[in-house]
């Protein structure tokens, strides 16, 4: 995954030969249309306001592609709330090339707005990712067993291997958490991404190109993505070790409707094109039950309430059990 997706030269990501949306190899929240980035700019500006308004807020991007979510972001908090957009610096982590010039073209308007960086800094602010978690490479460790990748001939195949107790099958999403929680200096962490329903893992690797599912991570090396739906309870449990607290965990149809419902003007009256954004977003048989939205916080009042987009929520320890692939 890591050869597949993140090598210089040939990798999926790294080479810039992802194409995310109708004409390229899926779909993602963000290549829906516009409204995701408004109703999590929304989102945001009330983070901002938790912090007692900041002068200096940073909205830390990972996994931002061609810069679309932040351009979203952007415009709409110019329009909808100016003060924040003046308090705001959207800061891109971004370690390859190609993509950084992408998005630099995407966001040529907002170039005083910008910055980038190659790993995380410290920051004030909010940690946003959507479908980052499931492209980080995985171990394939089930039980004592690992599948480690053999050629034979000229095939890749997975061979079989003892494993070790110590391993951990997600260790890179492991890392990130550790890395976030060190330079998160005060705010919110807010990661969307899909989980991992019970079954071999090997059989829940999903490869996708140009829309459809590969039956293999070994066909269309370099040409197609490769994710791993998250574990979300081994990512809690690390971020609770490294004290970041859990501010809300739910399906991606209960967050975006808490939105909705402080948001008014986001939703006006509404077009046909809207109307489609939204239920793409929301309708359980399509974005709204497959994705899960997590907030961490970091030196914020406990006691405070709920973030609008928690507002429909249960309780993050129940949305969690219910999920957990090792029950
Ligand atoms: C599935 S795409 C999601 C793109 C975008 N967020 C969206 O929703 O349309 C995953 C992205 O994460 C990026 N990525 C993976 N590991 C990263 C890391 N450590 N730092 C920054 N970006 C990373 C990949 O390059 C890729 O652009």
């Amino acid at each position: 995954m890591q050869q597949a997706l993140y090598h210089p030269e040939h990798g999926y990501y790294s080479s810039g030969r992802c194409v995310i949306g109708r004409k390229g190899d899926y779909f993602t929240n963000v290549s829906v249309g516009p409204l995701f980035g408004q109703l999590l700019a929304a989102q945001f500006t009330e983070i901002w306001e938790r912090l007692g308004r900041p002068d200096h807020f940073a909205i830390v991007e990972q996994g931002a592609h061609d810069g679309q979510f932040a351009r979203d972001v952007l415009e709409s908090s110019q329009k909808r709330s100016p003060e924040f957009f003046e308090a705001l610096r959207y800061r891109i982590v971004e370690p390859f090339p190609i993509l950084q010039e992408r998005q630099a073209r995407t966001l040529d308007s907002f170039r005083e707005k910008i910055e980038w960086c190659d790993s995380l800094q410290p920051f004030v602010g909010v940690h946003f990712s959507n479908e980052l978690l499931d492209a980080m490479p995985v171990r394939l460790i089930g039980g004592d067993v690992e599948k480690l990748v053999d050629l034979k001939g000229d095939k890749f195949v997975f061979v079989d291997r003892p494993g070790h107790d110590d391993a951990n099958f997600n260790q890179a999403a492991l890392d990130w958490i550790d890395s976030v929680a060190v330079n998160l200096q005060r705010g919110y962490v807010i990661t969307i991404d899909y989980w991992r329903s019970g079954g071999e893992f090997h059989e829940k690797i999903q490869v996708r190109a140009q829309h459809r599912n590969l039956d293999s991570p070994f066909e269309e090396i370099g040409h197609a993505d490769i994710t791993m739906g998250l574990c979300w309870p081994s990512i809690v449990e690390r971020a609770q070790a490294n004290r970041l607290h859990v501010a809300g965990f739910t399906d991606q149809h209960h967050f975006l409707t808490g939105i909705i419902s402080e948001s008014p003007d986001l939703t006006p009256e509404s077009g046909a094109k809207i109307k489609r954004e939204l239920q793409t977003l929301l309708h359980p048989e399509m974005l709204g039950r497959a994705f899960q939205v997590l907030a961490l916080s970091k030196n914020v009042d406990f006691a405070a309430p709920k973030l609008v987009g928690f507002k429909f929520a249960g309780e993050p320890d129940t949305a969690l059990a219910l999920i957990d692939p090792s029950r």
